[in-house]
């Protein structure tokens, strides 16, 4: 469900990126409301990471546009956006506090910048790490740091360029909870990249695959919160939402209409196009 969020709009329009005669998006279009959490994913190497680093103003498109709350965006990073990647990124000479505090730079008061850093320490359950240097956590725990520090200032847009996908299952589980609640708590808009098609549906309003440089499928999942993964439904959505990202969507396409009604009113889907390639 869409958090009633202070979480950014973001409206992206005909997006192309190309890097030199390689065109790899070409013509994404994608409105994603304040507060919603969007899933990305798409074979590797088929634009997902290119497509965030545009949206969080780490590159500059070759054309199209993208819109922060209906305005047009200057191309450069945008402070209210947070970005966390398949490696912490943690800065080995400074302890986990210093890290998180990283997160908050360009805060006028120490204290504040400690203590806060802190409380969100806490809500990732490592403040009593807090003094320890990041070479002695764990993976997990290393994931939770760049989560605290990448929410230290309360961003209104999370991006998250497959922050799991390097963590054991059970770990990663225990991570998509936290980063559900601090979702709901907090209400960012949240872009979550990943090759997990069970981590899309557990976590995500709405799972968007890119194909060919554009986008194929736009699905939205309405399934109720928290998502139970043993549930037949869910597990039915995962199923066909991977027969679609692994290309059998012919076979998506006709299971989709013949369970239509058995799903409306559980989880809707929308296939905005799908490509005939
Ligand atoms: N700076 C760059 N210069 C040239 N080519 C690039 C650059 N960045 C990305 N590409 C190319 O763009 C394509 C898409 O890359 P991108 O990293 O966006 O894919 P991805 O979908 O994130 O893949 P993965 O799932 O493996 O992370 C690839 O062919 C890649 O080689
Ligand atoms: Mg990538």
């Amino acid at each position: 469900m869409t958090n009633q969020a202070k979480g950014m709009k973001l409206n992206i329009e005909g997006l192309r990126k190309s890097f030199g005669s390689k065109t790899v998006l070409q013509g994404i279009d994608l409105e994603i409301q304040p507060g919603e959490f969007v899933a990305i994913v798409g074979r590797s190497g088929c634009g997902k990471s290119t497509m965030l680093r545009l949206i969080a103003g780490l590159d500059t498109p070759s054309g199209g546009d993208i819109l922060l709350n209906g305005k047009y965006t200057q191309q450069r990073i945008n402070p209210t956006m947070r970005m966390m990647f398949q490696d912490a990124r943690l800065l080995p000479w400074q302890r986990v506090l210093a890290n998180v505090e990283l997160g908050l730079l360009g805060s006028n008061s120490k204290i504040y910048a400690k203590q806060t850093a802190l409380q969100v320490l806490r809500e990732v359950g490592l403040e009593d790490r807090a003094h320890e240097w990041p070479s002695v956590l764990s993976g997990g725990q290393r994931q939770r740091v760049a989560l605290a520090r990448a929410l230290a200032s309360k961003p209104s847009v999370l991006l998250l360029d497959e922050p799991l996908g390097a963590l054991d299952a059970l770990t990663r589980i225990e991570m998509q909870q936290l980063l559900e609640r601090l979702w709901k708590e907090q209400g960012f808009t949240a872009l979550l990249i990943t090759h997990d098609v069970e981590e899309a549906v557990v976590l995500a309003d709405r799972v968007v695959l890119i194909e060919n440089g554009q986008i194929s499928m736009n699905v939205k999942i309405d399934l109720p919160r928290p998502r139970a993964r043993g549930d037949a439904k869910f597990a039915r959505t995962v199923e066909r939402i991977l027969d679609r990202v692994m290309g059998k969507q012919e076979s998506l396409h006709q299971e989709l209409l013949q369970s239509e009604k058995e799903l409306i009113g559980e989880s809707s889907y929308y296939l905005n196009s799908i490509n005939a390639a």
